[in-house]
């Protein structure tokens, strides 16, 4: 067999695996194990590539295997050491390595394919899309680390943003046009790196004015960028594994980001350029009821007694349990409830917290069982049956507003029917609002009591009250 027919088959071995592992990430039983089995294909196809491709210099493999080994061993220390609520400015991050990567390919291989007008498109594509990732991303980074902590939001910036963005595109179109009819373009490569730098100041313009906390939708459509530019490169040397790679990157991107979206009930262009979301954590709401109803305290003897006695309890859990990392001693109580026949469930809202699936994979670190986190369409109709809700650090996913009133940001989002259940224990360290920065009538209604303060100490506390009964 020679080695032409070797590497194919080794790419079709990469593309499969990536596919199996993509496929078993939807599912938290088997997500490990799929990360596994791509990173595996992922390993063999780099290794078939640096081996099978084309010879070179043995110093050529030193600097490659060197690069890969720094790369390689920062990638795992930050990886091993980043904390679950870091996990977004991580995704950030190495999302914004995958960006610079094309990008730069792009800039290597501008020259070479000087005179080849389908060449140059992928590259000059890769290169926009890559830097726009690359540089965007960084900011993301930078906002979700709380190193950029105000929102920079020109006047009319929308039109400037849009402005450049069409300088980039009849750039690049020059670019193109005059590289591919000649032989001689190198006096050209000047203009692709202005394009360059145009599309990584774009990339830095794009993502300044969006509120931190809409960062995660913003990351998961520069994700999508990242594999775009990706498969480009994939066009460009006629590789599958980078081409499948690529595009199924770029797809689960533009699907997660709509799904969020739906989530949330915004549009995308609301997101990019509504401006929503900028602090909504720390707006003050609890002014009063709109209604005019009082607030409802409950201590936690008090909560360990009615949960102690009921049949059936469903937890909701939101940003708050992600904030106070109370999810372990949340699986103690859960396990507390159930040795004394209590019914334990947890509802999962699509987008509680602040990253997708962020509930599962905080409750998955605490081991709880996959079994019992019910997704938001499976657990609505099952609040009317239940004897106590636990919100847990939630709060714009259980906000009646969502369906009760036309002028608010959240109305049309699908929420937990909490209010439907016999009684409803909030627990959070104030009235202030969530992320959308509004207050909720269901702290007001008669049947909901708040048990204030940190969910970990809450909750320590609940769990060593219901052992004492
Ligand atoms: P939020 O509405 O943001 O509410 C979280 C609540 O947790 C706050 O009201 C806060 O109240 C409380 N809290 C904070 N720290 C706490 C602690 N240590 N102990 C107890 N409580 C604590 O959260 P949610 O209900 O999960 O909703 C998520 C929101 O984020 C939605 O609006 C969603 O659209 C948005 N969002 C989600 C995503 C994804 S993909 N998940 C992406 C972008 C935006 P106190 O300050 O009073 O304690």
């Amino acid at each position: 067999m020679n080695s032409t027919l070797i590497l194919d088959l080794i790419y079709l071995i990469g593309s499969v695996t990536f596919i199996m592992g993509l496929q078993m990430l939807s599912k938290p039983e088997s997500a490990r194990k799929g990360n596994l089995i791509a990173a595996v294909g992922m390993t063999i196809a780099i290794l078939g590539t640096i081996f099978l491709r084309n010879s070179v210099a043995p110093v050529i493999y030193g600097l490659l295997f060197g690069a890969i080994a720094i790369g390689g061993i920062i990638g795992w220390m930050v990886a091993k050491k980043v904390k679950m609520t870091a996990m977004p400015q991580l995704v950030s991050l190495f999302n914004g390595m995958g960006g610079a990567c094309a990008a730069l390919i792009s800039v290597i291989e501008f020259t070479p394919h000087i005179g080849n007008f389908k060449a140059l498109i992928t590259v000059m594509a890769g290169m926009v899309i890559g830097s726009v990732s690359f540089a965007g991303s960084m900011i993301a980074f930078l906002k979700l680390n709380g190193n950029m902590k105000k929102d920079l939001r020109l006047p009319m910036y929308n039109l400037i943003n849009n402005l450049i963005l069409l300088v980039i595109l009849a750039l690049a179109c020059y670019v193109i046009y005059s590289a591919s009819g000649t032989e001689h373009g190198e006096h050209l490569f000047r203009y692709a790196l202005l394009t360059f730098a145009l599309a990584l100041f774009y990339g830095i313009m794009f993502v300044f004015p969006i509120g931190g906390a809409d960062m995660p939708v913003v990351i998961s459509l520069l994700n999508s960028f990242t594999g775009l530019a990706a498969a480009a490169g994939g066009f460009l040397y006629h590789n599958q594994v980078m081409l499948t790679g690529g595009i199924m990157v770029g797809s689960a991107g533009t699907l997660l980001t709509v799904a969020m979206c739906k989530g949330m009930n915004r549009s995308l262009t609301n997101v990019i350029f509504g401006a929503f979301g900028s602090g909504g954590a720390t707006v003050t709401a609890g002014t009063g009821s709109p209604t005019g109803g009082s607030v409802k305290d409950i201590s936690v003897s008090d909560t360990a007694i009615l949960m102690n006695y009921c049949k059936k309890i469903i937890i909701v859990p939101g940003y708050g349990l992600a904030v106070a990392q109370a999810q372990h001693v949340m699986h103690e109580l859960e396990s507390l409830l159930e040795e004394r026949g209590v019914d334990v469930k947890y509802a999962i809202h699509p987008v509680a917290g602040r990253m997708p699936g962020h509930m599962n994979v905080l409750l998955a670190e605490s081991n709880v069982d996959y079994g019992k986190l019910v997704e938001m369409e499976n657990i609505n109709p099952e609040f009317e049956t239940t004897d106590v809700v636990f919100v847990v650090g939630a709060n714009d996913v259980v906000n009646p507003a969502a369906k009760t009133n036309p002028n608010s940001p959240i109305f049309g989002m699908p929420i937990l029917e909490v209010e439907k259940a016999k009684s409803i224990i909030i627990n959070k360290r104030s009235m202030n609002a969530g992320y959308a920065g509004i207050d909720n009538e269901l702290f007001y209604n008669p049947k909901t009591s708040m048990l204030f303060g940190d969910a970990k100490k809450v909750i320590t506390d609940l769990v060593a009250e219901l052992k004492t009964m």
